[in-house]
């Protein structure tokens, strides 16, 4: 035992110091005491180094303890400090990221602006020939008729300039964006009897274009202007791959395709599909073909290997496809040709389509329809072909007295068909109006801009023609207009 130990256990419970001896005798009393303080003294001092040892190293630890609170202090300070200048980094970004955008957006504008100025001075100068055509073969008609000689000739040459000129605005319309994308069920094979019947007029001599229509192809979901121009701008490239100094041929292809995980694995894929059910559409040519690093950035915007490209007819085809949630396909070999394959999902419960039919079938109808158009011409074209169908045409050229007329003789009419933009009372007004008189009578208006009956928002609105129009289109509006007049309201 210590004696530190010793101390603590005969401390103020135990017996006292001495105890059990002999009594002291007078005289030991001074020395006993001495005695005993000295221990006690001696105790005691140790007991204060002991504590002036310990209280030495509690200074110490409450020194680190302090010290290790000022560090962790000044942590928490540049902690503070780093979490701002985090949160104002952050709000700097988000700050940057939406000025990106912004200036990201305001570039697209800028380039579709840029297009549209180059795509707009391209049309006018094929409009102008395309009049030219047109002119001409309406004088060459005249003239051969005088002599009593054949004019279909005449006519065929002005439909088909007609017909390039109507795509063109469509294209352009398509391009600056007016109107949303009119979503309809589409038979593929009549859009690639449109575009052959565009391009068969405008391709150079060397080059043929022909197409192989499946016999019965599925209906697809979209639009079909826009998937008209996805084919114009395929067979735009198919065409100005073929070189001049050989003979090139190019064709157009559609079918009915199942597509299993084998069949999705091969070949180059710009737009990858899942299985299923497709109606398909590819473009062919024997044209130079492609090396394979231009296949891989063909469809970037702007990327072009032509003088005088502009590098967005693949960019728009790809957006085109995306939107309507096809793929796309592309295979080429150099000087052999290319292939560019489009899938468009089949609809569901879709019956499938026999091939178009190349002309109206004879149809005949009567009673009396109102025309409403503010321009003459396209007013005396729809007088004509309306009374080349039977009926009889009472007309007018502005919504105001169409809906006089209307007050007049809504009891003895078939059908309207009245322009949608027209200066004073316009289409739509006018419309209105005329349901407020008599809402049996079918209402067709027409107009030719890209607009939707969806977008028209006005109801009981028996149909949508759209200009330009030839006699098919005319025809099936009227029958369609009609055909509501004998439907149960409702
Ligand atoms: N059928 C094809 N045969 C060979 N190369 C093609 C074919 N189609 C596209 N290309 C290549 O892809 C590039 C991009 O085509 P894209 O249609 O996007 O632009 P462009 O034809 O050059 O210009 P734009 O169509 O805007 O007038 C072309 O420049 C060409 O190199
Ligand atoms: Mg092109």
């Amino acid at each position: 035992m210590s004696d530190r130990e010793r101390a603590r256990q005969t401390g103020p419970a135990g017996p006292p110091p001495g105890a059990g001896k002999s009594a002291p005798g007078p005289g030991s009393v001074a020395v006993e005491s001495r005695g005993i303080s000295e221990e006690v003294l001696r105790e005691a001092n140790e007991g204060l180094v002991l504590a002036t040892v310990n209280a030495q190293a509690m200074t110490d630890a409450a020194e680190q303890a302090a010290a290790q609170l000022r560090e962790a202090n000044e942590s928490l300070v540049i902690a503070t400090v780093n979490a701002q200048t985090l949160a104002q980094a952050a709000e700097q970004a988000a700050a940057q990221i939406s000025y990106t955008a912004h200036l990201e957006a305001q570039l697209l504008e800028a380039q579709k602006l840029e297009t549209l100025g180059v795509l707009a001075g391209g049309v006018a100068h094929d409009f102008n020939n395309l009049l030219t055509a047109m002119l001409g073969n309406a004088n060459l008609g005249t003239m051969a008729a005088e002599e009593g000689r054949s004019v279909a000739p005449y006519f065929a040459a002005i439909e088909k300039a007609a017909m390039r000129a109507a795509s063109l605005t469509r294209q352009l319309l398509a391009y600056a964006g007016t109107g949303k994308p009119v979503m309809a069920e589409v038979d593929l094979g009549i859009v690639v009897k449109e575009v052959i019947q565009v391009f068969t007029a405008s391709l150079p001599r060397n080059v043929t274009l022909s197409c192989d229509l499946a016999e019965r192809l599925p209906l697809v979901h979209g639009d079909a202007t826009q998937i008209f121009q996805v084919l114009m701008n395929l067979v735009t490239n198919a065409a100005e791959a073929c070189q001049t100094d050989r003979e090139g041929r190019i064709n157009i292809r559609t079918r009915e395709e199942y597509m299993d995980e084998a069949a999705l694995g091969v070949g180059h894929w710009v737009l990858p599909l899942t299985p299923g059910r497709y109606a398909t559409l590819d473009v062919r040519d024997t044209g130079e073909g492609m090396e394979p690093e231009v296949v891989k950035r063909a469809f970037e915007p702007f990327f072009t290997t032509k003088f005088t490209g502009r590098g967005l007819g693949l960019a728009a085809v790809m957006g085109i496809i995306r939107s309507h949630g096809g793929g796309l396909w592309v295979g080429s070999e150099p000087d052999c040709g290319s292939s560019f394959k489009i899938f468009m999902p089949a609809m569901a419960d879709s019956a499938l389509m026999p091939p178009p039919e190349a002309l109206p079938q004879a149809w005949r109808g009567q009673g009396r329809i109102l025309v409403v158009d503010d321009e003459l011409a396209v007013g005396q074209v729809a007088r004509s072909m309306a009374e080349h169908f039977g009926f009889s045409v009472l007309d007018a050229r502005d919504g105001l007295e169409a809906v006089e007329l209307f007050r007049l003789h809504h009891g003895e009419l078939a059908m309207v068909l009245m322009d949608l933009i027209m200066p004073g009372m316009g289409g739509q007004e006018a419309f209105r109006e005329m349901r407020k008189i008599d809402s049996t009578v079918p209402v067709v208006l027409s107009s030719g801009y890209n607009v939707s009956d969806t977008d028209l928002f006005v109801e009981g609105l028996a149909g949508l023609l759209k200009k330009p129009y030839r006699l098919a289109e005319f025809q099936e509006a009227l029958q369609r207009a009609l055909a509501m007049r004998l439907l149960p309201p409702g």
